[in-house]
């Protein structure tokens, strides 16, 4: 506990800043695990595959060849050319090295690219439920997060209409995440044409977080906002290793953009990081040209896993989940059985021994619902069911 006269002198702002409870619930299920309770982990939003071998070993040749030092801000040369060379391919648009920046992790990417580009007074759009990075940026830099409910009835896909209502003279950016955590809802060619159209009419810039652009089990595919025509130059495409290349810990994201943006958000890594890790950077290259199996692999087994889950929970009375159809989270309707999502949760950690996140802790629409991250085995995941199959008609409320 801080003494009360240091406390008076933390920053107001602070007040404004959210936070990611997945690491939260995170360290209350190792505590349990450490006074010997068995716990199965759906809370937090990692694959819970190795690294794939030859992008380690890239690491540990980069470590014996000297990438040990310190490397350019916006990242090394050879990385951001790699990093054009995917996305210009994958998403069908001309991009080159000074289009893209690399972070340490899309998180704080995010973080720049916000702070880049918001002034106090101005909007920043998003979807309800969402990662929370974004909002929390937001209303730190004094912008504000004005959300559009996403609804089960429209699989979680946003509500465009809901979303023209919104803006407003002051919208600076709209942003948008497909696949989406935390629903797995997939926005379609049609609702991202829409939203193209209104960002020409209505002039906002586009952030279109694309982490789970791998994790995709729609037949129709990976599409990105910034393929549609005229959108490269007012899209910002977020993405990063840590979810395709099961590389959460390297700690390794990066983003393309409009290169003035790009110098901006250089700017703000130089003042914050100065560099994201020399060796970290050359396994990302190892990750973007080498074998692509493991990534496909992965996916295949995602799948598998998303089939389980859905089918598992739809099977629990009381219960009901739609398909996700991207990322690797379900999202089920708990409001048969639970006025309190969050006491939902904490009843299902400490009673059931299955880690899982409330809904609301990705914003008020998600009340009435949990996320399960199935990024887990098979066995852990039928375990998981049968634990919330059992412990579920003893929750009261
Ligand atoms: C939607 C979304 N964007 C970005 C990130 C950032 O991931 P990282 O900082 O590990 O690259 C996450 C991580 O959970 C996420 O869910």
């Amino acid at each position: 506990m801080l003494a009360p006269s240091v406390e008076r002198r933390l920053a107001a702002a602070l007040g404004r800043l959210g936070s990611e409870s997945a690491f939260e619930v995170m360290a209350r299920a190792k505590d349990l695990e450490r006074r010997g309770r068995s716990v199965v982990h759906l809370e937090i939003g990692e694959p819970d595959f190795d690294t794939p071998a030859h992008i380690k070993a890239a690491a540990a040749k980069a470590l014996e060849t000297g990438w040990t030092h310190y490397v350019p801000s916006a990242g090394v040369i050879e990385l951001r050319e790699a990093i054009a060379g995917h996305l210009s391919r994958t998403r069908g648009i001309a991009l080159d090295t000074e289009n893209v920046v690399v972070g340490p992790g899309g998180k704080p990417v995010i973080w720049c690219i916000l702070s880049a580009l918001l002034d106090p007074g101005d909007e920043l759009i998003y979807a309800d439920p969402a990662y929370p990075a974004y909002a929390s940026a937001a209303s730190y830099l004094g912008a504000a997060a004005v959300a559009v409910p996403l609804l089960e009835s429209r699989d979680f896909r946003l509500d465009l209409d809901a979303l023209e209502a919104k803006l407003s003279p002051r919208t600076k950016v709209v942003v948008i995440n497909s696949p989406h955590n935390p629903t797995g809802g997939v926005l379609t060619r049609a609702d991202l044409e829409r939203i193209a159209d209104l960002a020409q009419r209505r002039d906002f810039l586009v952030i279109s977080d694309e982490i789970y652009s791998r994790n995709i089990y729609d037949d129709a595919g990976f599409i990105s906002i910034a393929s549609l025509p005229e959108m490269a130059q007012r899209t910002i495409i977020v993405d990063g290793f840590s979810k395709a290349y099961a590389m959460t810990g390297w700690r390794l994201g990066y983003a393309a953009m409009p290169k003035e943006i790009a110098k901006a958000v250089t700017l703000l890594l130089n003042n914050t990081v100065s560099c994201t890790t020399a060796f970290v950077q050359m396994a990302g290259i190892a990750a973007l040209t080498g074998p692509d199996d493991e990534v496909v692999r992965m996916n295949r087994e995602f799948r598998k896993r998303r089939d389980v889950v859905v089918n598992g929970l739809n099977a629990i009375p009381g219960l009901s989940c739609v398909m996700p159809q991207g990322a690797f989270y379900a999202f089920p309707n708990v409001t048969r059985v639970a006025r309190d999502e969050k006491r939902l949760a904490n009843f299902l950690l400490e009673e059931a021994g299955v880690a899982t996140l409330a809904g609301t802790a990705f914003g008020p629409a998600g009340k009435g619902y949990i996320r399960l991250s199935y990024a887990n085995s098979i066995e852990n995941l039928q375990l998981a069911l049968e634990r919330i199959r059992e412990a579920l008609p003893k929750f009261k409320g």
